[in-house]
C-alpha cells in the first residue's frame, strides 16, 4: 500500500510481565508477538516500518528483522509512555507524506482485513476501537456517533467513564502531517505521568480535526500485559488456526487438543487425532494421518503419510510419501524415504532412509561420538532387524539385510546379509531341570 508507514510500539517493559524478557519477545502459537504483529504490518506492503524498541534490546531488533528485514529502528532510551515512543519515530518518518499506521507490539491479533476499513478512512485521524467484555485497565472511547472526542486512560478516567465498554485498541491511523503538528502537544501531566498517544484525539478535536471510529472483534484486540493475558491471545489464535485447518479441509478429531504453531501448513484431507503438538515449521501435504499423541517441529511430511500414534518429529525430519513413523519413534534431521516405515521404537537421526526400506523395532542410529554427529545411510528396500545399532558414519547398500540385534559398524555393500551375532547355545531339558532343582530347594525351606 503506496503512502504507508507503520510505526510498531515494542520498547515498554512489560513490568507485569515480571520476566527477564521483552515482553514482545514472549510467544503465542510458537511466533514472538513482535513477530505477529510485524506479519501483519508486513501484509499491507507499506512503504515504511519503524519498530521502537527499548535501549540495548538487540533481541527485539533481530527478531524485527527476521519479520521485516527492510524494518527502519529507532531507540526509545527513556519509557516515557506511547506518546513518546512514537515520537522517536520522527526521524524514520522525515519526508514521508501519507499515513501512519500505529500498532502496538503488545497487540498480536490484529487482522489485516480489520485494519483496511481503518486505512480506507478520510478522516485525518481514526481509532480502532472494539466492545470489551471486560474493559478493566483499557483506554475508554468517548464517542460522539462515530466521532471519538477523547479516549480517557483507566488510571485518569472518572467512575462513570469507566463504565464505558468502547475501548481502545491502542491502533490508531493519522495523517502524518497532523501527527507531527500535534506530537510536540502532548503533555504528561496525567495519573502515570506518561505522554500518552491516546491524548492525541483531544488534540485533534481542538485543531478541528474529526477523528473517526472503527471497530472490530475484541478477539483481535487482547492486549498482552500479563500472563494471563498471554495464555488468552495464546487461546485466540489456536482457535483461529484450527478453523483454518479445518475449513482448509483437514479433519481434527478434537480440535481443542491440537496445538499449532503460526505457520503450520496442513494439507487436504489430512485427519488429525486428538492430543497432537505443532511447534514451529512444519509443513504436512494432502491425505496424511496424524494419530494421537504426537509432537511435531521443523518437519516435513509429504502426503500418504502416516505419523504416530505417540511419534516424535524434530526440526529436519523429512518423511517420504506414504512413509510410515509409528509408536515411539524419534526422528531428526532426517530423511525418510517413500513408502518406507519406522513402526516401533526408533530413533531415527542425521540419516537417510531409502525408499521401500523397513526399519525393525527398537534400531537406533548412533549419530553422536559424544563430540560430533555424523551420517547414516541406508539403500532402497533394506530390511533393517529388530533392535540394531547403526554406528554413524555408516551406509548400508540397497536390498541389505540386517540381521536382528545387529551392531553395524561398517558400511554394507548392496544386497548383502550383515550380521554380529553372538553364537546362539541351546541346552535340551535344561530349564526343566533348573526348575525342579529350584522347587525341591524351595520345598525343604
Ligand atoms: C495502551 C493504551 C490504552 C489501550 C491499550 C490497548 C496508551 C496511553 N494507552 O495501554 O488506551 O486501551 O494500550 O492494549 O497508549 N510502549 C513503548 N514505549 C513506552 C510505553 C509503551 O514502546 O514508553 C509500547 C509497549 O511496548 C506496548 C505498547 O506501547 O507494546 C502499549 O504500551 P502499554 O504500556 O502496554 O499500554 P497499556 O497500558 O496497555
Ligand atoms: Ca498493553
Amino acid at each position: 500500500m503506496t503512502g504507508l508507514a507503520i510505526i510498531v510500539l515494542a520498547a515498554g517493559m512489560g513490568t507485569r510481565m515480571k520476566s527477564a524478557l521483552p515482553k514482545v519477545m514472549h510467544k503465542a502459537a510458537s511466533r514472538s508477538l513482535l513477530g505477529h504483529v510485524l506479519s501483519a504490518a508486513k501484509a499491507l506492503a507499506p512503504d515504511r516500518i519503524v519498530v521502537v524498541h527499548g535501549p540495548g534490546q538487540e533481541a527485539v531488533k533481530a527478531e524485527a528483522t527476521r519479520y521485516a528485514p527492510d524494518a527502519m529502528m529507532a531507540e526509545q532510551s527513556e519509557r516515557k509512555g506511547t506518546g513518546h515512543a512514537v515520537m522517536q519515530a520522527g526521524p524514520a518518518l522525515a519526508g514521508f507524506s501519507g499515513k501512519v499506521l500505529v500498532l502496538y507490539g503488545d497487540t498480536p491479533l490484529i487482522r489485516k482485513e480489520s485494519l483496511y476499513p481503518l486505512l480506507a478512512g478520510s478522516a485525518g485521524m481514526a481509532v480502532l476501537g472494539f466492545r470489551a467484555s471486560n474493559p478493566h485497565g483499557y483506554g475508554r472511547l468517548i464517542a460522539s456517533g462515530s466521532a471519538i472526542l477523547a479516549i480517557r486512560e483507566e488510571l485518569d478516567a472518572t467512575p462513570e467513564e469507566r463504565k464505558i465498554t468502547l475501548c481502545n485498541s491502542g491502533i490508531i491511523c493519522i495523517a502524518n502531517e497532523l501527527l507531527s503538528q500535534l506530537l510536540p502537544q502532548l503533555s504528561n501531566a496525567n495519573a502515570k505521568g506518561e505522554y500518552y498517544l491516546t491524548d492525541l484525539v483531544e488534540l485533534a478535536n481542538t485543531a478541528g480535526v474529526t477523528v473517526s471510529l472503527n471497530e472490530c472483534p475484541e478477539s483481535e484486540t487482547i492486549g498482552v500485559n500479563d500472563r494471563i493475558q498471554l495464555a488468552a491471545v495464546e487461546a485466540e489464535f489456536q482457535r483461529r488456526y484450527r478453523h483454518e485447518a479445518m475449513l482448509g479441509g483437514a479433519t481434527l478429531a478434537d480440535p481443542a487438543t491440537v496445538y499449532f504453531s503460526a505457520d503450520t501448513k496442513i494439507g487436504r484431507d489430512t485427519v488429525i487425532e486428538p492430543n497432537v503438538f505443532f511447534g514451529p515449521g512444519v509443513t504436512v501435504g494432502d491425505n496424511v494421518e496424524i494419530l494421537a499423541n504426537c509432537h511435531i517441529e521443523g518437519a516435513t511430511i509429504a502426503k500418504g503419510a502416516r505419523i504416530g500414534p505417540f511419534a516424535r518429529l524434530r526440526p529436519g525430519a523429512d518423511i517420504g510419501e506414504d512413509a510410515h513413523v509409528g509408536n515411539f519413534v524419534e526422528v531428526k534431521k532426517s530423511r525418510i524415504g517413500k513408502g518406507a516405515k519406522a513402526n516401533h521404537l526408533s530413533y531415527i537421526g542425521d540419516a537417510r532412509v531409502g525408499a521401500g526400506s523397513n526399519i525393525g523395532a527398537g534400531t537406533i542410529t548412533c549419530n553422536y561420538d559424544g563430540y560430533e554427529k555424523h551420517l547414516t545411510e541406508i539403500g532402497e528396500n533394506v530390511f533393517v532387524g529388530s533392535n540394531s545399532a547403526l554406528v554413524a558414519p555408516v551406509r548400508i547398500g540397497t536390498g541389505v539385510n540386517i540381521a536382528a540385534g545387529s551392531v553395524i559398524t561398517q558400511s554394507v555393500p548392496d544386497d548383502a546379509l550383515a550380521m554380529t551375532r553372538p553364537q546362539l547355545v541351546v541346552k535340551e531339558g535344561w530349564a526343566k531341570r533348573y526348575r525342579a532343582a529350584k522347587q525341591a530347594k524351595k520345598a525343604k525351606a
